[in-house]
């Protein structure tokens, strides 16, 4: 099965409760990006705005910080406020294996807030990275533009990567996000991917609901 998890970087963020809820319907999860400026050049949402969002499904947390440790309590705040206490267990928070010294310190972290724990890895970042936490996660993010900013273009030199994590954990979630289409969906799902973010190719449709079922059937 593959699950549809939009990227609200791409929606309108001064109305970004009504652009929520025009996507939650058709979704499995909300695809929250957080930028630093410095793990990333761009800036976007603190604990406090996701905490003043409000959905019907789990959240999914990319987490493009430095420092991850520090803020996990205040994202979790944040989500619960969102969501609620039953998505609130199905969420995700998700940091990334270049931002993170001690992985399973992390993982370990993530789950005593009662979250689901997800690590993400860049490009260039190899599988060889995760190998020592694949059975504590609850999902790998592999990206597919380097992180930052959307509308970019699909990596396909990333699924190899993508094939070897699906080889190694037949059962694992694995989630692809940037430059994801109808068309490079079907090649990241082809690879083993079975979580689709997608920002502009949802935000930027003229029929939403047409964009996202057009994904969950690629
Ligand atoms: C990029 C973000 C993505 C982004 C994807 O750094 O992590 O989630 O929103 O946007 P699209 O789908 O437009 O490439
Ligand atoms: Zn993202």
């Amino acid at each position: 099965m593959i699950l549809i998890s939009p990227s609200i970087l791409s929606a309108d963020f001064g109305n970004i409760n009504q652009e929520i809820a025009s996507v939650e319907a058709h979704s499995d999860l909300i695809h929250i990006d957080i930028m630093d400026g410095h793990f990333v050049p761009n800036i976007t949402f603190g604990p406090g705005q996701v905490g003043k969002m409000r959905a019907h499904k789990p959240f999914d947390v990319h987490l493009m910080i430095e420092n991850p440790d520090r803020y996990l309590k205040d994202f979790a705040d944040g989500v619960m406020k969102a969501v609620g206490p039953e998505f609130y267990k199905e969420s995700y928070l998700v940091v990334h294996q270049e931002a993170t010294p001690d992985l399973s310190g992390t993982i370990r972290m993530i789950k005593a807030l009662g979250m689901k724990a997800g690590v993400s890895l860049n490009p260039a970042t190899p599988w060889e990275t995760v190998e020592h936490v694949l059975d504590d996660l609850d999902m790998v993010l592999c990206m597919t533009v380097n992180p930052g900013f959307g509308g970019q273009k699909f990596i396909e030199s990333v699924m190899p990567k993508v094939a070897k994590l699906r080889e190694l954990r037949p059962n694992l979630l694995i989630e692809v996000d940037g430059g994801i289409n109808v068309e490079t969906a079907r090649v990241a799902v082809g690879a083993g991917a079975n979580i689709l973010v997608a920002g502009n190719y949802v935000f930027g449709a003229d029929n939403r609901k047409v964009a996202l079922e057009s994904l969950r059937a690629s």
